[in-house]
């Protein structure tokens, strides 16, 4: 999403500086192109040489430099952006461009522009929840700013409280968002991930080998495309992705549930959870003891909950997953009719590069009227665009729609 996109980065003169190095790096990885406005006070904290190396540009300090040097800047770069993040904004920058005070190349920068900017405040506790601070960030956000929320814990005046720069992670996911087409604005898409876990007594499970990263991937791309996602997870270990609402569940009989509270409110429904097909008849409630050379256990059936969704979908659009490990096609076109689909997105486990705790997948989307569409290994995320696309052509074709 951050290919060749163009990102400038202003840092101010707060401690978090030095993260701002860490930032550029994690938006070239991206693709991202990123030239960097420091403050004056931004450079006591962080040299320029730093910030020009990792950015391989030149970085800009001054707002008066001669002209063959690098001409207007604040309206050259407020041109050359495709978005702007500010990180670690201080109180001071907050103020400034709170109040259209311009003096010095971020702030008149920043003024002259009107791309997609992302704030990220980081300063001492008190300061942050200052009124007057809180006002001028509030009215930020009235005009059209994304702010980022501050992270709590150890601040560097040996306090604790809220104030930190937010995760570098979570401030490239915010700009991958705010880059991002809302094609899905409003949609309300209900998202299973993850595998189920069925207790055999207090310490054993069954359970398989999902890791939630294609149901993420999910939910984070129909986030970034301005759908409001509830996610329903089993046990995973991802961090979680900005949703509206995120259910954790362990066994299949709660992740049916969850989805049976929810389901009615969605207009799309994607099942990407690897649910457990059985459970024991029996959890013990004590351990179990080795008493015994052999032990049976006895299964039964979880509530089948795609199939269930199937029966009273309405005009919902209902997306299913199918893993196989042969037969693909069939056994999984086969599913989308049994369970009354109106997508299945087919995945081999024995191909290299597709399944389970793999960040790529390669996969196979058919429709309920037979169309077969491949593609190569791609990422989970580019995945997820595909899939996001294909529901958005049935959406186009019968109307989004929650009955
Ligand atoms: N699914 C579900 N509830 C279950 C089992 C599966 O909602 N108890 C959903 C999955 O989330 C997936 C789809 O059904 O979207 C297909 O899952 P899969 O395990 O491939 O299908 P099964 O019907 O369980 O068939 P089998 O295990 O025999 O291949």
């Amino acid at each position: 999403m951050l290919e060749d996109k163009k990102i400038v980065l202003g840092v101010t003169g707060g401690i978090a500086a030095y993260k701002a190095a860490e930032l550029i790096r994690a938006l070239i990885k991206k693709g991202a192109q990123v030239k960097v406005i420091m403050t004056k006070s931004a450079a006591e904290f962080i040299t320029p040489l730093t910030m020009q190396t990792l950015s391989q540009n030149q970085v800009y300090t001054d707002m008066f430099v001669p002209a063959d040097k690098y001409e207007i800047a604040h309206i050259t770069l407020a041109e050359y952006a495709d978005a702007f993040i500010i990180a670690p904004a201080t109180a001071n920058i907050i103020g400034k461009i709170a109040s259209g005070i311009g003096d010095d190349l971020l702030s008149t920068t920043i003024m002259a522009q009107e791309k997609p900017t992302l704030i990220c405040p980081a300063m001492n506790d008190k300061m942050l929840s200052n009124p007057i601070v809180q006002e001028n960030i509030n009215k930020l956000k009235k005009i059209g700013y994304v702010v980022l929320d501050s992270a709590e814990g150890d601040l560097a005046c040996k306090t604790k409280g809220k104030g930190r720069l937010p995760d570098i992670a979570e401030i490239v996911e915010e700009i991958e968002t705010l880059l991002t087409p809302k094609d899905f604005k409003g949609a309300k898409i209900l998202i299973t991930a993850g595998p189920t876990e069925e207790p055999l007594d207090p310490v054993r499970f069954i359970t398989n080998l999902s890791s939630g990263k294609m149901g993420y991937a999910l939910a984070v791309e129909a986030h970034r495309r301005g759908a409001k996602v509830t996610l329903i997870s089993g046990p995973t270990n991802l961090p979680l992705p900005l949703a509206e609402k995120i259910i954790k569940v362990r066994t299949a009989k709660e992740m049916y549930k969850a989805v049976m509270d929810n389901y009615k409110k969605a207009e799309i429904i994607i099942k990407a959870a690897a649910v457990a097909d059985y459970c024991p008849k029996i959890s013990a409630a004590e351990k179990i003891k080795k008493y015994e050379r052999t032990l049976s256990l006895e299964l039964k059936n979880n509530p089948d909950i795609i199939a269930e969704i199937g029966k009273n979908k309405g005009k919902r659009v209902l997306v299913g997953f199918a893993m196989e490990t042969k037969n693909l096609l069939a056994n999984a076109a086969e599913k989308l009719k049994k369970k009354n689909m109106d997508l299945i997105v087919a995945n081999n486990l024995r191909e290299e590069g597709a399944g389970f705790r793999t960040d790529t997948n390669i996969i196979t989307i058919i429709d309920r009227e037979g169309r077969v569409e491949s593609f190569d290994k791609m990422t989970k995320i580019e995945a997820a665009e595909k899939i996001l696309d294909r529901v958005k052509k049935i959406i186009s074709r019968k109307g989004r729609s929650k009955k």
